[in-house]
């Protein structure tokens, strides 16, 4: 009978034990795990990112610029009597967001002064870089950016 004591005593001190293991496996998983869940749900908002950029023409108007978000950029699309060119809104200099002057037909930087063309070479400004074009096809009547 007297047996029994320690034995019961060892096994509720492994049985403590081994509560005390399992609650802590338990918040370590929940420590790395509700990171990773976290992340992993988050991502289907980001699957939709490697999906080209499609903007139909006819949406255009000549002499326009048409502002779009893609794939964390924002794209100036600008209808010109050539055809239309797609710039990054970044401003090479320090990176603000350059504005369409549809009235003098020039992109203007907030930020500094600067100054740039249809075309975005620079016409005057702390900028020696134009502003950068983005590739795209035209294809059933849409301007796509894939690049
Ligand atoms: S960020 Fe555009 S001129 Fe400085």
């Amino acid at each position: 009978m007297s047996s029994d004591k320690p034995c019961e005593k060892g096994n509720g001190r492994r049985g403590f034990c081994k509560a005390c293991i399992g609650a802590m496996t338990a918040a370590s998983t929940a420590m790395v795990g509700y990171p990773v869940v976290s992340f992993v749900i988050s991502q289907p908002s980001r699957i939709g990112e490697d999906k080209p950029l499609e903007v139909p023409i006819d949406q255009l108007t000549l002499g326009q610029a048409r502002y779009e978000q893609w794939r964390g950029l924002q794209v100036i699309i600008l209808a010109t009597a050539d055809g239309p060119m797609v710039f990054s809104a970044s401003c090479p200099h320090l990176g603000c967001a350059v504005g369409w002057d549809t009235a003098d037909s020039v992109f203007r930087c907030p930020c500094h002064g600067a100054v740039f063309t249809a075309q975005g070479e620079v016409v005057s400004g702390p900028v020696s870089d134009s502003l950068k074009q983005i590739p795209f096809e035209i294809k059933d009547g849409k301007i796509i950016i894939t690049a």
